[in-house]
């Protein structure tokens, strides 16, 4: 077989996450995994590839992903599986496996992990993007609603992110399937000038058409009955209790009557946190109820409820700088002060990330090398710095130099 010369490059839509942005990357994890675990939620990992039957009874064949955007193949043991375009499906999957509807009580996951999705790529829309979940089992309560919006407000304060909390309530069993009468009624007079998503989704899942991108559809829609003004009495007082425990905790938000979402399984609560800053794929989290997702997926009937928030986009908001964590490099500038220098970084590299340099050099040549390994922090030991117990620092961003305590420069922060 002849090899080809070309260059291999990374797929379109999908990229090498690296240098200061895998830095912000692992951070992010970190932090909003402690805020996770704070709320009771514990570590799940389910595995990309699964059964595409699984996406296709949850998040269901109206919505664009399993239509349009699925990474679909058939696997070599004739298996029909596809890469998870979303992490809901695969946690709901493990709960039904293991029988936990059967066994009852409360679960809460949280789960990080990449997911795929064959959409055209632009700004903050990538076939391969990374998405930070919790799911809750078997809370009923609007309070575990209220919860959920809390974690993600308190996820994205930590990172001091602005946003919009948009609400919406898509009613239940008993008062969805009026509405979306009384929508595809209202629709049935102009239904030959909507797009052919909308005409498509008329026939799957009519609310869909409510949160159509396209400007026309968007005009032609402009009377159409209101989900809110048709909830059942159960749904309209949950949302009246969820709006006054947001409004109790002094957490505003926007009611949006045409906010569906963009996956089938949700009912009553429904929201998106969205923000101004990034262009025009603004949501950078979205999530909801899915009461009744577990009997879809042949499970005992079972609450759920839960988010996931896009880690890039979320990332396109954090200041890079704010985040930077120090890179301390430790270099000896005598062959005679080497052994004290490598004590030291041991020493040092307990608490902060560090490299230490082998060879005694000059401090110019240290500096050099500091840079090129994006070190922030040099820290040099001399034949006066072994004598007198103290360490040379330079900080490489400001250009300060000095000479300070051994045992200042150990102190933990
Ligand atoms: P989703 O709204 O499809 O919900 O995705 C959640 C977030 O993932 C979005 O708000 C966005 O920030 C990010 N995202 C989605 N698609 C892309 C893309 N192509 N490129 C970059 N970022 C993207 C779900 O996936 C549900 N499973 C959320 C959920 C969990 N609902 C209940 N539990």
């Amino acid at each position: 077989m002849q090899s080809s010369t070309k260059n291999i490059q990374s797929l379109r839509g999908m990229k090498d996450i690296v240098n200061e942005e895998s830095v912000l990357f692992t951070y992010f994890i970190e932090n909003a995994s402690k805020i996770a675990k704070k709320y009771g939620f514990s570590y799940i990992e389910t595995p990309l590839l699964e059964e595409t039957a699984l996406f296709k009874r949850s998040v269901g064949e109206s919505s664009d992903i399993v239509n349009k955007e699925m990474y679909q193949f058939i696997d070599k043991g004739e298996n029909d599986v596809c890469l998870r375009p979303e992490g809901t499906a695969g946690v709901v999957r493990h709960f039904v496996e293991k029988k936990l509807d059967r066994a009852g009580g409360t679960y809460k996951w949280y789960y990080y992990g990449p997911m795929f999705r064959y959409e055209r790529p632009q700004k903050g829309r990538l076939r391969e993007f990374h998405q930070f979940g919790c799911e809750v089992f078997g809370i009923d309560s609007v309070y575990e609603d209220a919860n959920i919006i809390m974690l993600i407000k308190e996820i994205l304060d930590f990172f001091g992110i602005g946003f919009t909390l948009k609400l919406n309530s898509l009613g239940c069993k008993e008062c969805m399937p009026s509405y979306k009468e009384n929508l595809v009624k209202h629709i049935s007079t102009f239904v030959n000038e909507l797009c052919e998503d909308c005409n498509r989704r008329i026939l799957t899942n009519p609310i869909r058409v409510l949160d159509c991108k396209n400007e026309k559809c968007q005009s032609l829609l402009i009377n159409a009955p209101k989900i809110t003004n048709n909830l059942c009495n159960s749904c309209n007082s949950d949302f009246e209790k969820l709006k006054e425990i947001l409004d109790f905790n002094n957490i505003s938000y926007e009611i949006d009557s045409n906010l569906v979402r963009g996956l089938d399984y949700y009912n009553k609560t429904a929201f998106e946190f969205v923000s101004n800053e990034i262009g025009s794929q603004s949501a950078i989290a979205g999530g909801g109820r899915y009461d009744r997702l577990v009997e879809f997926l042949g499970g005992k009937s079972t609450a759920g409820i839960g988010f996931a928030i896009g880690i890039e986009r979320l990332l396109e908001l954090v200041k890079i700088k704010e985040f930077k964590e120090d890179f301390v490099y430790i270099g000896a500038l005598d062959e005679n002060c080497l052994n004290e220098a490598f004590k030291i970084a041991i020493n040092k590299r307990k608490n902060t990330k560090t490299h230490i340099e082998y060879n005694p050099r000059s401090f110019g040549k240290h500096f050099g090398i500091a840079q090129k390994l994006n070190c922030n922090i040099v820290a040099l030991i001399g034949e006066n710095e072994l004598k007198n117990s103290t360490i040379f620092i330079k900080n490489l961003d400001t250009k300060e130099e000095k000479n300070i305590a051994l045992e200042e420069f150990l102190v933990e922060e």
